[in-house]
């Protein structure tokens, strides 16, 4: 794993001790991510989809081949049904927006409380616009979503389900065969913000309809995404944004739009971004994902027995290693996880404190605010035994 390590240009920028735990709200970029970023803003810039010379034929190829990257990625039928947008906010504002008009008065919008707000506000939106209801599927007291009350949450007016494949709070794994099959007729969203950075993604296998990621959360650049769509779906959705590029023919007195996904791509796209997300997609493919998956466990028991061993920890999650991954929060009792995150940054050790963006979750779960540690492929047993003892010192001084 100390290989991995050298590949993210950071850790020699930032020198020693620098103990990046905030990888669920962005994580580092990977050097074939940057230089794919670099080379293209540097030496081969272009627009892409207008051109008619050299350089931007070149860049709407290399554009083409990172739809095609991102396709094979989450497993998708066709590079067609990959959208490029700005990340996964936009992806599910996309989704809910191109869906409203199929709404009507007394539908239903089935979420979860495990969601992240971007998973939640957008089809708050979508129902107040329609006057449909929005409903969520309760979370255990250790974070995993209930899924014993859905049977009374999904009925014959349930049109939309949007949950998460992976908790960025809890870290819990949402057993999306069991949601699928319980609303079969439904669409079906997943948000994968925190999945692409911690195991492969089937959209077929799952059986859903959109799913959205962002680049940045999966060692690519900020600034791009994508929505993945099911073809059928997308070629019956109307566009989100207006603009160029995303038409066949436009008069004064009215537009045809284009096929997918360029309807739903007006404008120039981020495209350094996304050659640079593409690259990290492949960075992730050419890794044994079993090797990284059982480095992120290990060190993930180690996060959860480290914290076992002090007092006043209320860990928010799941207690194993099962159907969990490593994104780690906890509240350490009588002290604020501003106060927690404050200090373990004095040390080098940069964690997440807040609501994290889940505020229905905090609200179930009788919580204000939590410090979260997360985990990627270059952490290491000096990045844990660093928050652990940081923890340890704050619970001497401050509790
Ligand atoms: C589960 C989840 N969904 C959505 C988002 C939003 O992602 P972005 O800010 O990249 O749009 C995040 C970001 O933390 C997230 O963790």
């Amino acid at each position: 794993m100390k290989a991995i390590r050298a590949e993210f240009p950071i850790f020699d920028a930032q020198g020693s001790p620098f103990h990046y735990l905030d990888n669920a709200a962005t994580s580092q970029l990977c050097a074939p991510a940057a230089h794919a970023l670099h080379a293209f803003e540097t030496t081969a810039r272009a627009n892409v989809k207008r051109g008619v010379h050299k350089l931007a034929d070149a860049a709407t190829v290399a554009f083409d081949d990172a739809r095609a990257t991102m396709a094979a990625f989450v497993g998708a039928a066709s590079p067609e049904e990959v959208i490029f947008t700005s990340g996964t906010t936009m992806s599910i504002n996309m989704a809910a927006r191109c869906l409203t008009p199929r709404l009507r008065e007394g539908d239903e919008i089935l979420l979860s409380e495990l969601e992240h707000h971007s998973d939640i506000v957008p089809w708050q939106m979508a129902a107040q616009a329609r006057g449909a209801r929005v409903r969520a599927i309760p979370v255990t007291s250790d974070g995993r979503l209930d899924l014993e009350a859905l049977p009374d949450l999904v009925g014959p007016r349930t049109r939309i389900v949007a949950v998460t494949h992976l908790s960025n709070v809890s870290g819990a794994v949402s057993d999306l065969s069991v949601i699928r099959a319980a609303a079969p007729e439904a669409i079906m969203l997943v948000d994968g913000a925190q999945r692409a950075a911690h195991g492969p993604i089937d959209v077929r296998a799952i059986g859903c309809d959109l799913y959205a990621l962002s680049s940045h959360k999966m060692f690519g650049p900020t600034g791009a995404g994508m929505l993945w769509g099911r073809m059928d779906l997308l070629e019956s959705l109307p566009p989100f944004l207006g603009g160029g590029e995303m038409i066949r023919e436009v008069r004064i007195d009215g537009t045809r739009y284009a096929d997918p996904p360029h309807r739903f791509e007006a404008g120039t796209p981020p495209i350094g971004a996304v050659l640079g997300m593409a690259a990290a997609a492949r960075w992730l493919q050419s890794r044994d994902r079993r090797v990284l998956h059982d480095h992120e466990m290990r060190l993930t028991g180690r996060i959860l027995d480290g914290l076992a061993t002090l007092p006043g920890i209320r860990l928010v999650g799941p207690q194993g290693l099962q159907g969990r991954a490593g994104i780690v929060a906890f509240e350490v009792e009588d002290v604020h996880a501003h106060d927690v995150c404050q200090m373990l940054d004095g040390n080098g050790v940069a964690l997440r404190g807040g609501h994290h963006c889940a505020q229905p979750l905090m609200r179930a779960l009788g919580l204000v605010a939590t410090a979260r540690a997360s985990l990627a492929p270059y952490n290491d047993d000096d990045d844990i035994d660093a928050l652990i003892e940081g923890v340890g010192k704050v619970i001497e001084r401050l509790r």
